[in-house]
């Protein structure tokens, strides 16, 4: 796979639901920020306020209200198309009726890739998540942190130049969560995937992420980008390093406020 070169930008997004109704939602207001290549980004932020939105409108599945979303040849600084992209959602959304390989081969199928090459790929896929010989179980014979792994599979085996990852983890237990962060870690390192990963979980964007972006109470905007600097791999030792604490805390100062807020703006919004 050729390293990623393309930078996505985005400059003063917005947008609103429904905002010809009585009711409109402001999910993201006047967002910027850019995305480098070959980084994990990890956007942080409190339950509501855009993060998800904000994945759909860079994966383009929504169009912004305002403002523009760019995609930038860094070497160049030429606007260019849109790279390859793969997202791993929030729930597991695998096919129940289809076996492991299946699942993970489904999107080559979709891209008219031949049988054999996406056997192949599949069956590589599998193993880079730890699942080989389990390829012919069925999703229900998974355990949750399993299923979870056959859609980070199913993301890699496009070997995009972009994942999306909507809180993947955030339905596992905490020791199993470790686990995929630390495995996670090591396959976004070894491809040089540009990662954009959402996450409520501070501890996961330190040991995750180059760059933090913290997001304010809905309508989301950016408040605070803050670096990552700690060596890599990054492993449960990393937690017990100062500047680990250091960054922990910092992210927890601003993300407290606006959970706080996010929990005014919903309680007023279950009164109306
Ligand atoms: N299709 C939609 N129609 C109307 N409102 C929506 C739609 N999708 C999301 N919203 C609203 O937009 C806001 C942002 O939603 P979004 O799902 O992006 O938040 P989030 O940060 O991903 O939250 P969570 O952390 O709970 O997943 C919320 O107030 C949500 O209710
Ligand atoms: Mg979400």
């Amino acid at each position: 796979m050729k390293s990623p070169n393309v930078a996505i930008e985005l400059e003063g997004i917005g947008l609103t639901f429904a905002p010809e109704s009585e009711t409109p939602t402001i999910a993201l207001n006047d967002v910027h920020c850019r995305i480098e290549p070959g980084k994990v980004t990890a956007l942080i932020g409190p339950s509501g306020c855009g993060k998800s939105t904000l994945l759909q409108i860079a994966r383009g599945f929504l169009n912004p209200s305002r403002g523009q979303l760019r995609f930038v040849e860094v070497a160049s600084g030429k606007v260019t198309g849109r790279p390859a992209m793969a997202t791993v959602w929030q729930a597991f959304n695998l096919f129940p009726w289809l076996t492991v390989i299946e699942n993970v081969a489904f999107g080559l199928e979709v891209a008219g890739v031949s049988k054999q090459e996406r056997e192949a790929r599949a069956r590589k896929a599998i193993g880079a998540v730890d699942l080989a010989g389990f390829e012919r179980h069925f999703p229900r014979q998974l355990s949750g942190g399993m299923r979870q792994r056959v859609g980070i599979a199913r993301a890699l085996v496009m070997e995009p130049e972009v994942l999306l990852l909507d809180e993947p983890f955030g339905a596992l237990d905490a020791q199993t969560r470790l686990v995929l962060q630390e495995q996670l870690s090591s396959l976004v390192e070894t491809s040089g995937t540009t990662a954009i990963l959402v996450t409520h979980s501070i501890e996961e964007a330190i040991l995750l992420a180059d760059k933090i972006v913290v997001m304010s109470a809905r309508p989301g905007r950016i408040v605070s980008e803050i670096a990552v600097g700690l060596p890599r791999p990054r492993t449960f030792a990393t937690t017990q390093d100062p500047e680990y604490a250091q960054l922990f805390d910092r992210i927890y100062g601003l993300l407290r406020d606006e959970v706080m807020r996010a929990m005014i703006i919903e309680s007023e919004k279950a009164d109306t």
